[in-house]
């Protein structure tokens, strides 16, 4: 008899590594760029350093296969050796980020062709056509040897596939490979056109071959071309990922396969991949000179901790103090990599890592921070690092605690994707920065929130916010309009409800789909001008009197059909129209804000449709404080202060501070750039 060994949760799996290991700790390690005795050295500070993962051979296909088939694995053992001696878990990685020199040389046609037509020369990296069945059969070879002589290695703890997932490729290859994925979304060059809209400016195809990619063009390209080239870009994106965790699978059931996703990154749609990852890892590299770093970073963490149903996460890069890629890198402190550290963990990463663990001495990374700077271990940076190995042994409870929300925030990629493409009312409205700007009021509020794809049941959320969804479909529309019927609140921004899947403009009254729901529609959009327009508010407006409410960017020509009107314009184009409506539906509210509105205006909004919402912030009552983030892991209470100034902020407690181990009573007295985890106590001592 056969019995059937059921396959291993995904989240299990990384959840088995992380129970041993308690949380990840470390970073890119690229060995090959030093002499063997470097390494054992490297080991030891690692170890010292509490580093318990460090990810190997992302960019070593060059030294495994030197030349057309050779395989060179012999120094790669020693290392890995090495590794496990000094107990350091290997996140080993396929190689296939950047093909050796050769592989280009003898194939050109594994090499990328830009969207002018020009082909891309080896000699920086991700010089390979994802649409290349040469480059797949080499990728496909050189990973399954790698994999099967290390599949049982004791240091390997993870595997990661490639690395940050985003080439593309106009090339012929690609364009085959285009035209077949279009074939079997359409069927039929009829269909096509139909979907495409070819009958504006004599596009008409006859035939498939006449289909491109949209290369360089003498004018716009058509917007339904452009969206199904995202699509399939992802897509295909995805299918190189799948056939290398295959291999991977075939040969370790037990271990987590993961890759490096980039947090708002336009490339990939992350919501089609998630279901492929074991742990969802994500590079982050806020930037130091940004005000908005710190809210963006918990942006970006709510959907990395979303994209995987609110397992934990692993930020699997990040920079300990300046990245070399930006035209003006300012440095970090080593007390902000930890609180941005801290951060990750506080918003459910059971791990955090950086690039890279000892610098480079040549190469374009050479200026790129590291754990181990080449000026040594006796160093700032690298002090920095020691107390945060220390710190997140510190951490160990949190190890699989969920950040629990109430508060949903709808955002998708093939809506962003067309939302942004040309000729459309402004190209000062991004589907990203509305979001940037809902979100932060609910960081600066102490609110957690998930990310959520369109469709999603929302049955578990009070509040659901839909900062812009140009492209909507009915599942979608339905998913909102039955979230407000049974009693949440739920607030729309502009562009919403403009387009369908197609990226075809829907008729009649906009938001479409929305209108009954919103109690509100539309019959124009209208760029603002570029002082934007002041806003009259009602005196039902939920905000302070007064404020100075302005509109800017995007308005729209609207009319309330059963809606409150809570701000109108107040001259112009749109003077006298509704901007901002609230509309009782069913058990729950459904609010309209029809135009981009200031941020202490936007915080008007969304608080009061808090209020009114059955969501609550992590500390009900408490009011906000600057720069203060709060949030709330499993049994763990953190409080992050992101402002180089102290503050002081009532907790009622008891608590014990895990990173101190000290017992915090009433007020937490919270330096700059400081934070503490809390759990009830303090701990009676027994002896
Ligand atoms: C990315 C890459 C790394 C490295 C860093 C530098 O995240 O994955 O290989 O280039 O950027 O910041």
């Amino acid at each position: 008899m056969v019995i059937a060994v059921p396959e291993r949760s995904a989240a299990s799996r990384f959840a088995d590594l992380t129970a041993r290991s308690g949380l990840c700790f470390g970073g890119d390690y690229n060995p090959e760029q030093w002499p063997a005795d470097v390494w054992r050295e490297d080991a030891r500070l690692m170890r010292e350093a509490r580093v318990n993962l460090v990810t190997v051979g992302v960019f070593s296909w060059a030294r495994y296969e030197p030349r057309p088939g050779a395989r060179e694995f012999d120094w790669l053992d020693e290392v890995l050796d090495v590794l496990d001696e000094h107990g350091i878990g290997v996140d080993l990685a396929t190689p296939t980020a950047s093909p050796p020199p050769w592989l280009g040389a003898r194939h050109p046609g594994t090499l990328p062709v830009d969207a002018e037509g020009v082909r891309l020369v080896p000699g920086s990296r991700n010089q390979f056509s994802p649409a290349s069945s040469v480059y797949r059969e080499h990728a496909l070879a050189i990973t399954t040897d790698l994999v099967v002589r290390y599949a049982n290695h004791p240091a390997v703890r993870m595997w990661h596939v490639g690395n940050e997932f985003g080439q593309v490729c106009y090339g012929d290859e690609a364009a085959a490979a285009f035209r077949e994925w279009l074939r079997d979304r359409y069927g039929s060059v009829e269909a096509l056109d139909d979907a495409w809209g070819t009958a504006v400016w004599s596009q008409r195809y006859d035939d498939w071959s006449e289909v491109l990619p949209p290369r360089r063009m003498p004018y716009h390209p058509n917007p339904s071309q452009a969206l199904d080239w995202r699509r399939f870009c992802s897509d295909q994106l995805l299918g190189l990922y799948r056939a290398q965790r295959d291999v991977i699978r075939a040969h370790d059931t037990e271990r987590p396969v993961t890759t490096n996703l980039m947090g708002f990154f336009a490339g990939i749609d992350p919501w089609t991949w998630a279901d492929d990852l074991d742990v969802v890892s994500d590079d982050a590299y806020p930037d130091p000179g940004d005000p908005q770093a710190p809210a963006d970073a918990a942006l970006t963490q709510d959907l990395v901790r979303s994209l995987g149903g609110g397992a934990p996460w692993l930020l699997m890069e990040s920079a300990t103090s300046a990245v070399s890629w930006r035209p003006h890198n300012l440095p970090k402190s080593p007390e902000r990599s930890r609180l941005e550290s801290l951060q990750a963990v506080a918003r459910g990463a059971d791990g955090v890592c950086f690039f890279q663990w000892r610098g480079s001495r040549s190469g374009a990374e050479r200026f790129h921070s590291s754990m181990l700077p080449l000026a040594g271990a006796d160093t700032r940076v690298h002090r920095g690092v020691r107390r945060l190995g220390a710190d997140l042994e510190r951490l160990r409870p949190v190890v699989g605690g969920r950040v629990e929300a109430r508060v949903a925030i709808v955002v998708d990629w093939p809506s962003w994707w067309a939302s942004g493409e040309v000729a459309r009312p402004t190209d000062r409205l991004d589907a990203v920065d509305q979001l940037r700007a809902w979100h932060r009021v609910l960081w600066e509020h102490h609110v957690v929130c998930d990310l959520v794809p369109p469709a999603r049941d929302l049955a578990g959320y009070d509040l659901v916010l839909v900062p812009q969804l140009y492209l909507l479909e009915e599942v979608a529309a339905q998913a909102l309009t039955d979230a407000a019927r049974r009693g949440a609140v739920l607030v729309v921004g502009p562009f919403t409800g403009v387009a369908d899947e197609r990226a075809h403009l829907r008729t009649g009254r906009f938001p479409a789909l929305l209108r009954d729901v919103l109690g509100v529609s539309g019959e124009e959009h209208a760029a603002l001008p570029d002082d934007g327009v002041p806003l009259d508010l009602a005196p039902r407006w939920p905000g302070r009197p007064g404020a100075g409410a302005r509109a800017s960017v995007l308005g729209e020509l609207l009319r309330a059909d059963g809606a409150d009107v809570l701000a109108t314009y107040r001259a112009g184009h749109l003077a006298g129209a509704p901007a901002v409506t609230r509309h009782g539906v069913g058990q729950g509210e459904a609010w309209y804000v029809g135009t981009v509105l200031d941020q202490r205006s936007t915080a008007d909004v969304l608080l009061a449709a808090l209020r009114a919402s059955a969501a609550a912030p992590v500390l009900p009552g408490l009011p906000a404080h600057p720069g203060v983030e709060i949030v709330r892991r499993g049994d763990v209470l953190f409080l992050l202060n992101h402002s180089p100034d102290r503050a002081l902020v009532p907790v009622p407690g008891p608590h014990v501070d895990l990173l101190t181990g000290e017992p915090v009573t009433g007020v937490v007295d919270l330096p700059g750039h400081d934070a503490v985890a809390l759990v009830d106590g303090p701990i009676e001592r027994t002896s």
